[in-house]
């Protein structure tokens, strides 16, 4: 049986291990995990989600106490349509994130920005715009397109100088998206350099209803590919979801993807930004754990651990200080569900919000553990220390686990 060092994803003249670590926000898929993707000849991701804050936390900035400053007056009005992000601070944070990346990168592989769209900052397409742009002009290698589809996305960037030769990708999780996707941009003649094909088992936001368990990675993946084919488009496919070894990995190669995206095995490396009492919860969660609800604001399926603290916490909405879901007109579903539990518990210190979830603060914090379905897997990629914790990996371990391994075997560590 072949391995996945066997295959490699070719970008014009350029040639790369085939494993593509995804984009995990709000900082989980770090600088750090980026680098290594690149250091092996894979590719990398950092994320672009609520980058004021990330910021904060590595360079030092001040850009979240200065908003919170700004609209503090309104934290106890329910009307959150004046609370703005400040473009120009915007641009500044994208450009140190990925300037940290970028002026460190060492070896033959590339990092790319994941770009969730859904983040829609009450100002939906001038923030989008300025975080496609600063991406681009601090040197980013490429950029995926995430969460929510904008079928308008390429057009922000048009006048980019980068336009053309940046990586450009996006996901989907059905033909239809990608027949939607490709027809809007056909007037831009620039389709996208790779497309990755996120099945119903990945971390994170799901492009499924919550009928995800009828749909299978595999199937679609040969939907898309035979699409392509018959339009005589040559666009490297790029499956992700439930990936878990070597051997998962190099099927779909073999079956003709370009590449593959993988996230949940990263989640407990050292290089990943989880904190490490959180790294322990997902190496001990079990399958039942694992679940899919309608929590997240953004109107999508997200899959976590149920014993996220997050789940039913109802925190005051913390729109002054981030505020990255609210839509064009200040609106975030958190904040209508947050309202009501408080109107009905009149004098309570605390609610108990279950239907929504305050997503930027509970992200931010780390208290929402979103993971992927094969989660409960991660026990058996390692070992156990004598006081019962589960070692963590690096990154390094895990890539060429990924790239080395054959016969559905999964390297322990030493
Ligand atoms: C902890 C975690 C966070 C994630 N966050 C994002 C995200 O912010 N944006 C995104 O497009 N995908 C996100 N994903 C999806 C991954 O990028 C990836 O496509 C998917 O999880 C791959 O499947 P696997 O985790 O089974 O390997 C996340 C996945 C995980 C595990």
């Amino acid at each position: 049986m072949k391995c996945v060092d066997d295959y490699r994803l070719k970008f014009g003249k350029q040639e790369l291990v085939p494993i593509m670590i995804g984009g995990m926000g709000v900082d989980i898929s770090t600088v750090d995990l980026a680098l290594e993707a690149a250091r092996l000849g894979g590719i990398g991701h950092i994320s672009d989600a609520m980058v004021k804050t990330v910021s904060d936390r590595r360079y030092n900035t001040k850009f979240v106490k200065a908003k919170l400053q700004l609209y503090k007056h309104n934290v106890a009005n329910p009307d959150k349509s004046a609370v703005q992000f400040d473009i120009g601070r915007l641009i500044e944070a994208t450009h140190l994130h990925v300037d940290a990346a970028m002026s460190a990168k060492k070896g033959s592989g590339l990092v790319f920005i994941n770009c969730m769209e859904k983040l829609t900052m009450n100002a939906p397409k001038e923030t989008l715009r300025a975080r496609l742009r600063a991406a681009l002009d601090a040197g980013i290698d490429g950029i995926t397109l995430a969460a929510g589809l904008h079928l308008g996305s390429f057009a922000l960037i048009e006048d980019h100088p980068r336009f053309r030769d940046a990586k450009l990708g996006i996901i989907v999780s059905s033909l239809r998206a990608l027949q939607l996707f490709l027809k809007k941009t056909s007037r831009l003649n620039r389709l996208p350099d790779y497309i990755v094909v996120e099945g119903p088992l990945a971390g994170g936001h799901l492009g499924f209803g919550m009928d995800w368990a009828q749909y299978d990675l595999a199937t679609i993946v040969a939907e898309i590919a035979q699409y392509l084919r018959a339009e005589h488009l040559d666009i490297p496919l790029i499956p992700a979801g439930g990936i878990f070894t070597g051997s998962d990995a190099a099927a779909f190669l073999e079956a003709g993807a370009a590449a593959v995206q993988v996230a949940t095995r990263f989640t407990v490396t050292k290089e990943c930004g989880l904190p490490d009492p959180v790294k322990q919860e997902y190496f001990k969660a079990s399958e039942e754990q694992i679940v899919v609800n309608q929590i997240s604001p953004t109107g999508y399926p997200m899959r976590m651990l149920s014993n996220s603290p997050a789940i039913g916490d109802g925190i005051r909405p913390n729109c002054e200080a981030y505020g990255y879901l609210l839509d064009a007109s200040g609106n975030c579903s958190y904040i209508t569900a947050y309202n009501r539990e408080v109107a009905a518990h009149p004098g309570a210190r605390r609610v108990s919000v279950m239907d929504k979830t305050c997503l930027c603060t509970q992200m931010r914090n780390f208290e929402l553990w979103t993971c992927g379905h094969l989660t409960y897997r991660l026990k058996d990629t390692t070992r156990r220390d004598e006081d019962g914790s589960y070692r963590l990996l690096t990154a390094e371990h895990v890539f060429r686990d990924y790239q080395f391994s054959r016969d559905n075997r999964i390297a322990l560590p030493e």
